[in-house]
């Protein structure tokens, strides 16, 4: 193994992610006075939440009355009751406060006629409980996350937070279940960093990329998860992969769900709008299981659209070209590039496409990571915090909500900022950092530079990414999942296998993407393997072997350990939080979820 010196670094705080739930937690410890460093492998504002569009969910009631609680309820139903109701109290009571406070900090949110924050209808969300569809989603116009994202980064440049950019993270640094801090690399000029801190905060983002069609960045490639995993900790409810109703057939990218909330709806081939017979009372707002697997319904039994049948149309051209000019500029362009289509003339070619992970790093509303240990599933790992998309809270359970992700970021993001000004010393004596820790981590980082195989990344990749699309789809079924297993534990082997063709240190892309390949595997191997071990439907995991909700034995999260030697996937279960964390709104029991 080559010779590899660190250079040493030590901050109070290392957040590692700089999209919107890393910049709200850095800027957050920031301003509580701790020397916070934000380490990220793109350019802050490249982050993938800078792709998100429809909006933020808050019930400030700007377009009619709303109540934080009708918007738990929503989301407890949408999570069909896998989602911890305490975490879910959190999210929805403090979600109006996190988007004043973004209005503050100089969100350009769209506005009423009385200059109020401009709020959507998105699926799922409703009044009174379930009655009908509300409008409770913050929009600035279809750029909500681009708009946030920009905002954040100039608040977290304020307030002195201490950005490390393209600066890929490896590994978490452990001692004795203790996480000590994480190793980078700095990709523009090849050296190695040890950042040591009282508390890390895992904000990496999804895992979009184990899947061949996602609206996800090719970024999104999981990496804190992944880190998890190597420190012998357990990802939660990875089955939960969510597929976006309207990604643009052949291209996979984003038609927000803002465009149905705007009037737009969904045809097949006979012309019919057929949500009207999925979801009866809020049609194409159901929630994005529902339409997604209505949709693949259509396209199953022959009424699907285009020459082949294989896809649906989306449908704005009845909608007034001042709305779309307004309000959906930016899907207006997306359709016109990747689509060919006027949307003021014509409907936009759409599919089903992997969007979102609701399964990660399991933790508890303060963003402190939890493991199963001496038999307590809800043990923190000291020094370790997780938030956003790479964290499991659990608020989306088994489905989310749209526009429930870009509050639970900047939700989370400040608690995680509130709870490490409680319990993090700034300038705190830390222990002396040892080789030891990290001889792992340079293994690793050393064998794939060597890597003098034959098969290709790319070819690899492929394999996982197609294995993943056809077997652990919108429905499973246990002989599709032993499938995709089997494909995945393939892949898994082949590594032994692979070529690494650049040996540089400097951009060296080729490494890069070999890290973020390894990353994204075992993730696929606990998200097929998951999916297999849960024998009911539930959300977005849908059996068509198990086709029911199974309570008794299935309200539970699952948890998942991968051995990265032998790819081995061992399964445990840790109980839904079921209770509240106030007495102010009582548990909401489980019920059939019907829209
Ligand atoms: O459809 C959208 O604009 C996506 C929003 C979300 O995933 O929350």
């Amino acid at each position: 193994m080559a010779t590899y010196q660190f250079i040493d670094h030590t901050y109070d705080v290392v957040v590692v992610g700089a999209g919107g739930s890393g910049l709200r937690a850095a800027l957050g410890c920031a301003e509580a006075g701790l020397k916070t460093a934000c380490v990220s492998k793109v350019f802050p504002t490249r982050s993938h939440t800078v792709a998100a569009q429809g909006g933020i969910s808050a019930s400030l009631g700007n377009m009619g009355e709303d109540d934080w609680r009708w918007h738990m309820y929503d989301t407890v139903k949408g999570s069909d009751w896998l989602g911890d109701q305490d975490a879910i109290e959190y999210l929805t009571r403090n979600a109006p406060a996190a988007v004043y406070e973004l209005e503050h900090w100089g969100v350009p949110f769209s506005r009423t006629a009385e200059g109020k924050i401009y709020q959507r209808a998105f699926g799922g969300m409703t009044k009174n409980y379930g009655e009908a569809p509300i409008q409770r989603t913050c929009a600035a116009a279809d750029r909500t996350g681009h708009a946030m994202l920009h905002t954040m980064y100039g608040q977290s440049l304020r307030r002195n937070v201490e950005f490390f950019i393209e600066y890929f993270a490896l590994d978490l640094i452990m001692e004795d279940g203790v996480c000590r801090g994480v190793t980078a690399w700095k990709l523009d000029d090849g050296t190695l960093h040890r950042f040591q801190a009282q508390k890390v905060i895992l904000a990496t983002g999804g895992y979009g990329r184990a899947y061949f069609s996602a609206t996800s960045a090719h970024t999104c490639t999981g990496d804190g998860n992944a880190m998890v995993l190597r420190a012998g900790l357990p990802l939660q409810d990875m089955e939960f992969v969510q597929f976006h109703p309207t990604g643009i057939y052949g291209a996979g990218c984003l038609i927000t769900e803002g465009a149905r909330g705007e009037g737009g709806y969904l045809t097949n081939s006979e012309g019919e709008r057929f949500m009207e017979r999925y979801a009866p009372s809020v049609k194409d707002l159901a929630p994005r299981d529902m339409v997604s697997r209505a949709m693949t319904i259509e396209i199953r039994e022959g009424r699907g659209v285009g020459p082949n049948k294989d896809h649906i149309f989306l449908h704005l051209d009845h909608l007034d070209p001042k709305v779309l000019h307004e309000r959906l500029p930016g899907i207006s362009e997306t359709a016109k590039v990747f689509a060919g289509v006027d949307v003021t003339k014509a409907p936009i070619p759409v599919l089903p496409t992997v969007h979102y992970n609701m399964g990660g790093i399991p933790t508890n509303y303060h963003g402190e990571v939890l493991t199963l240990k001496d038999g307590q599933p809800d043990t923190p790992v000291p020094g370790l915090m997780a938030v956003g998309e790479a964290a499991c809270v659990s608020v989306h359970g088994a489905n989310r909500l749209g526009s429930n992700s870009l509050i639970d970021l900047v939700v989370f993001g400040r608690a995680v900022g509130l709870r490490c000004a409680d319990t993090v010393k700034a300038g705190a004596t830390q222990p002396e950092m040892k080789d030891s820790y990290t001889e792992a981590h340079l293994a690793r980082f050393d064998r794939f530079r060597n890597a003098n195989g034959s098969t290709s990344t790319a070819d690899l990749r492929l394999d996982m990414q197609k294995a993943m699309q056809e077997d652990a789809a919108v429905f499973r079924t246990g002989e599709t999942l032993a499938s995709g297993v089997e494909r995945v534990a393939k892949v898994i082997a082949g590594r032994a296998d692979i070529k690494v063709v650049d040996r540089g240190l400097v951009w060296n892309s080729d490494l890069m993407e070999t890290l973020e390949f390894d990353n994204l595997v075992g993730q696929a191997a606990v998200t097929v393997g998951g999916a297999l071990h849960r024998t009911e439907s539930r959300g977005a995991h849908a059996r068509e072997d198990y086709p029911d909700r199974n309570d008794g034995e299935w309200m539970t999260h699952t948890l998942a350990w991968f051995d990265d030697v032998t790819g081995a996937v061992r399964y445990d279960a840790r109980p839904v939080h079921s209770y509240t964390m106030t007495n102010e709104i009582a548990y909401i029991p489980p019920k059939t979820r019907v829209y």
